[in-house]
């Protein structure tokens, strides 16, 4: 039996083959004139993508261990934070700014809506005294779709000195988040999203309010360090031995951005999007978020009524290698995700929605032969990325 998969996940992406063949060169020692090359030629490519001139730090983690690192680096215990969340995500920041006493005041959004940047700023208003010390949230919230509007989340802040953590995980690369521009004090990254490399990497953007309040923070932390990574960083070195295979990988995988440039890789990803729910409509399915806030990284699709997200993410895997992701958190009993970031094309996206459509059809839910990729070949055709 052939072993090919069509991987359209919202992470782990598909590796290209140009990144697979970096992270099989012979090893290195992380500590000699190699290593440091890399490293430099790493953290220039970051700061390119992170659309910044602030230090940027790789950590070796997945996402959560770079979401811990912002926490235990930035705030001490009995610190207060305002964790504005619209998904299963926005829920984890909690659960981790907890474990470590800050005292977080949450300000949650239903699943499949957008933080209101008008809440922030209401909220913000009312804390006189600069209480809040820093807000926490997503800039795309994967269990979702929803991508958030952190600029103006950035605005809403009118003067108020709390930071600007921002998760963007899944975001980044995908989605503009020009950090330095917007005054993001923080932004999370991972390596198995739109980067393209397999999970392992975190990586971490921050302002220098942001390294002052690393500089105050009393919290605990060993091995998410920040002033020790930054510090090792200047020397093109790390704390502790680096997952060196994986550099070689994100190295090759900047050059791609590069070769794409940013405005290329959102247009790729804005146009995916589209097809996929132009795709998905048409095959008479419901969406989780609306058009206005639709993630380019991920679609978050209803099941519907009687069925449950197995009946369509199994078959697709067995009948058609097509690989769908379940949900998380409230709506993981009633929604499936489809994942367009990273190594994606359009053939990927059109293979996936005619094989959906087998499935459906197999359930007894019919619609017009080739529905789902007549519609999102119309807006491949027209370029219709909006
Ligand atoms: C928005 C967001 N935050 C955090 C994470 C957690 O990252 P990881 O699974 O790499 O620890 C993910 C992973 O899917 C994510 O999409």
């Amino acid at each position: 039996m052939l072993d090919k998969q069509i991987l359209l996940l919202p992470g782990p992406t598909p590796v290209p083959p140009r990144v697979a063949q970096a992270m099989a060169r012979p090893a290195i020692n992380h500590r000699g004139p190699e290593f440091v090359r890399l490293l430099q030629e790493v953290t220039r490519g970051l700061q390119g993508v992170f659309q910044t001139n602030n230090d940027v730090v790789v950590l070796t983690s997945s996402g959560t261990g770079a979401m811990e690192a912002a926490v235990a680096n930035l705030l001490s215990p009995g610190d207060k934070a305002l964790a504005v969340s619209v998904g299963a995500f926005g829920e984890r920041f909690i659960q981790i700014a907890r474990r470590f006493e800050v005292d977080v005041e949450v300000m949650a959004f239903p699943y499949g809506q957008a933080a209101d940047p008008e809440a922030v700023a209401a909220r913000l208003e009312r804390d006189k005294g600069g209480q809040i010390q820093a807000i926490l949230v997503q800039h795309n919230e994967t269990s979702t779709g929803v991508l958030n509007d952190i600029r103006a989340i950035s605005e809403a802040r009118r003067g108020h000195p709390a930071l600007l953590v921002v998760d963007t995980i899944s975001g980044l690369i995908a989605a503009d988040l020009p950090v330095d521009a917007w005054k993001v004090d923080v932004a999370i990254a991972g390596s198995q999203k739109a980067f393209m490399v397999p999970p392992g990497l975190s990586m971490l953007a921050l302002s220098r309010r942001a390294w002052e309040a690393v500089e105050r923070c009393t919290n605990r932390r060993y091995y998410f360090d920040l002033l020790a990574a930054r510090e090792q960083a200047a020397r093109g070195c790390t704390p502790y031995t680096p997952a060196v295979s994986l550099l070689y990988g994100l190295e090759e995988a900047l050059h791609m951005v590069a070769e794409e440039t940013l405005a290329g890789s959102f247009r790729r990803h804005a146009l995916l999007r589209d097809m996929v729910r132009a795709g998905l409509k048409a095959l008479g399915l419901e969406l989780l978020a609306p058009d206005e806030v639709a993630s380019p990284s991920v679609t978050a699709v209803k099941v519907p009524q009687g069925l449950k997200p197995s009946d369509i993410i199994v078959p697709l895997r067995e009948r058609h290698g097509v690989i769908v992701a379940a949900g998380q958190g409230e709506v993981k009993d009633s929604i499936f995700r489809i994942g367009h970031l990273g190594y994606v094309t359009t053939h990927d996206i059109l293979a996936g929605l005619a094989a959906l459509e087998d499935v459906l059809d197999r359930l007894g839910i019919r619609t017009r032969d080739g529905a789902g990729v007549t519609a999102a070949l119309r807006v491949y055709q027209e370029g219709r990325a909006s």
